[in-house]
């Protein structure tokens, strides 16, 4: 049976703490996984004060953020609400500054217990030593459907993945209702009611709600309240049964340009997070013109998903 936790339930957990460098964070559980019951889902909000800074660090779980408020970044991507970040274990990702006026506030979603953030670079080597990581991250910004008809729902782009990752923005208008998307080929789902309410087993539960659905289970069905609701649900992937990391994907374009340049433009990746620098894309968003070859990209040019160097990248033969 699913799992529902209020806002309202959550909050009670809260606890605050002044950080090493001054600033403070929250954490607010919404489901605990205790080190005897490792294989239990983690869930909880996470609160950085103005100006908290959160160094580059990887996981031994999957994980998805939901950023809630406030703003920021992480890494080189700017954050605000509703935007999602999913991140495979073993990824580093980061450093995460909280917004120096409004702080950051995220729900942090996980399949299982993770022992906690493994800092870079004093864990560097505990990470180059796990055999057969698969290093991936993406971050995108949920767009809720137009809630035209009664229920609708969309996929968040680009999270999806061969294993049966997956993103959906789901609209209600008010009293409505529809079935969650499966969670059967997944390692278990989250729904995140963001806006409006849910009403289960006769009561109404309002935004910040939250739904953990077991992988074995069936659908979840949505109920909205009077306001309506806009949710998003969240797949994780099943374990990875290849030990192989999967090949860098060239896009069509890229490729076109590099066909058509006097020598073969070159791929790199980060060692550390597997993000791609493709030359002949370059990366316009961080003023890198398409063509810029990579002895060309700026000496202090770091990883925009784990602030990585140049000089741990490594090049990638398509
Ligand atoms: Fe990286």
């Amino acid at each position: 049976m699913a799992i529902v936790v209020s806002y309202d339930e959550a909050i009670l957990s809260r606890k605050q703490r002044i950080r090493d460098d001054g600033n403070w964070t929250a954490r607010v559980d919404y489901l605990v996984s205790p080190p005897d019951a490792p294989e239990r889902p983690q869930a909880f909000i996470s609160e950085q004060g103005p100006g908290r800074h959160l160094p580059t660090h990887f996981h031994y779980t999957d994980q998805f953020q939901v950023f809630i408020r406030g703003g920021g970044t992480n890494g080189h991507h700017p954050i605000s609400p509703y935007q999602v970040h999913f991140a495979r274990k073993h990824t580093p990702y980061g450093p995460l500054n909280a917004d120096q006026d409004t702080g950051c506030w995220f729900f942090t979603l996980r399949p299982r217990r993770d022992p906690g953030a493994q800092y870079l670079s004093e864990n560097r080597e505990k990470l180059e030593s796990i055999p057969n990581r698969m290093p991936w991250q993406i971050s995108a910004d949920v767009r809720f459907p137009a809630d035209s008809i009664a229920a609708s729902s969309a996929q968040i782009e680009g999270v999806d993945d061969e294993r049966g990752l997956a993103g959906t923005a789901i609209s209600l208008r008010s009293n409505a209702s529809t079935l969650a998307p499966s969670a059967q080929n997944s390692d278990g789902q989250y729904i995140v009611v963001l806006e409006g309410s849910i009403v289960y087993g006769g009561k109404e539960f309002d935004s910040k709600t939250l739904v953990y659905v077991a992988p074995g289970e069936a659908p979840f069905e949505l109920v909205s309240g009077a306001k309506g609701m806009q949710a998003v649900a969240l797949n994780f992937p099943r374990a990875a049964s290849c030990s192989a990391n999967p090949p860098a994907q060239r896009s069509p374009a890229a490729q076109e340009a590099g066909d058509e340049a006097d020598r073969e433009f070159n791929v790199w990746a980060c060692v550390l997070c597997s993000f791609v620098y493709d030359e002949a894309e370059g990366l316009p968003s961080e003023g890198i013109a398409p063509g810029t070859r990579w002895e060309d990209v700026p000496e202090e040019w770091c990883c925009p998903d784990c602030s990585a160097k140049k000089s741990d990248f490594e090049m990638v033969k398509i």
